[in-house]
């Protein structure tokens, strides 16, 4: 294996990231973070943890430092290791906020109107519609290419973002000549999934997720009151596995035969619900128990976490300042 460093020389640049918006969830283990794990050997891959992005929702100052390091120590937890790729806060490195501007010139309002995420999420947040939760397409755009990042593994929430992302980079590349790729959309094998109410999508602030530090009680907790196949309403009526997100959770955790067993015993009124989730309580809390040692074992040690996102930071500084002069140049700003 080649070092981090070896590594960014050789192979075709990726960028993703998180917003440090509360811990992360199965939901973004499954959608992004599993997805980046198989990835780290074939990309120079980069990690943000996108904290101007977590500031356009209400959010309290004086818990950022505490969640920013707990994203931090879920990736390593995780096996996103630092020797392995670049891991750095999107605060750290403030091209990104001066890139976001410029593209914004670039961004016709209609496009930013189609958004799906602002709509859900100005709806969730009614009372704080502000124009950063607007532009935060075209922040996330500039995220991407200051890296001039290929490829882009994310959860299918973030495809639209994504086309805008390729759009603004036409755009910039047919006004001022061709600098920017146009980044593709890598989705996992579980780009949606769905929250424990079985409603929405599993989301941090949702308060509808199996955490990736959960203990095993928590983990049971939550599943023991999680919907299911909301027409199965007594234990001897058979149920609809294609309408249960307990077994949609199955094939995500489980084995062909714990699958197949969930599916026959649910038509057939053969088991519970309750039999159904504790199989699945086993089986995610054994995927998960190795990471959540490593997240309680990180905790001890901070000062790792922190000096990995530290030299991460100047790494992408280097690369974002070297952008940066290039798009400056072409657009004829600044004194020279
Ligand atoms: N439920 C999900 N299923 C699949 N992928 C998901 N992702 C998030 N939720 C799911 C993917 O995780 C990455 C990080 O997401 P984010 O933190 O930038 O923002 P988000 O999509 O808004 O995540 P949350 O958890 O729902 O946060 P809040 O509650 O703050 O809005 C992305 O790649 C995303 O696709």
């Amino acid at each position: 294996m080649t070092t981090a460093v070896e590594h960014s020389k050789i192979a075709t640049r990726l960028l993703s990231g998180i917003q440090p918006s509360g811990v992360l969830h199965i939901g973004n283990y499954l959608g992004a973070i599993k997805n980046w794990l198989t990835l780290l050997d074939d990309y120079d891959c980069i990690f943000s943890i996108v904290d101007y992005h977590a500031i356009s929702v209400d959010y309290e100052a004086d818990e950022m430092q505490s969640k920013i390091f707990d994203v931090a120590r879920g990736f390593i937890a995780s096996g996103i290791s630092p020797d392995r790729c670049t891991l750095f806060v999107q605060s750290d490195v403030p091209e990104h906020t001066e890139l976001s501007w410029i593209f914004g010139t670039l961004t016709p309002l209609g496009m930013l109107d189609r958004m799906t995420q602002f709509k859900e999420k100005s709806a969730r947040h009614k009372l704080n519609i502000n124009a950063g939760l607007y532009c935060y397409p075209i922040l996330q755009a500039a995220d991407i290419l200051l890296y001039k990042a290929e490829a882009v593994p994310v959860g299918e929430d973030q495809s639209q973002h994504l086309e805008l992302t390729r759009e603004i980079a036409r755009r910039f590349n047919a006004r001022f000549g061709a600098m920017f790729p146009e980044p593709r959309t890598l989705l996992s094998e579980a780009p949606r999934v769905m929250g424990l109410d079985g409603k929405t999508k599993m989301s941090k602030t949702n308060d509808n997720y199996i955490a990736l530090c959960d203990s095993s009680d928590t983990i049971w907790k939550k599943l023991s009151v999680a919907v299911t196949d909301p027409a199965r309403k007594r234990r001897t009526d058979p149920g609809d596995p294609k309408k249960c997100n307990i077994f949609s959770l199955h094939r995500l955790f489980s084995t062909q035969e714990e699958q197949a067993w969930s599916d026959q015993g649910c038509r057939t009124a053969g088991i519970g619900c309750i039999d159904c989730k504790k199989v699945l309580a086993t089986n995610i809390d054994a995927e998960l128990e190795p990471i959540r040692e490593k997240w309680h074992d990180f905790g001890k040690r901070p000062d790792e976490v922190r000096d990995a996102l530290r030299l991460g930071a100047g790494r992408c500084r280097t690369i974002a300042a070297e952008t940066m002069t290039e798009v400056r140049d072409r657009m004829g700003l600044g004194a020279r």
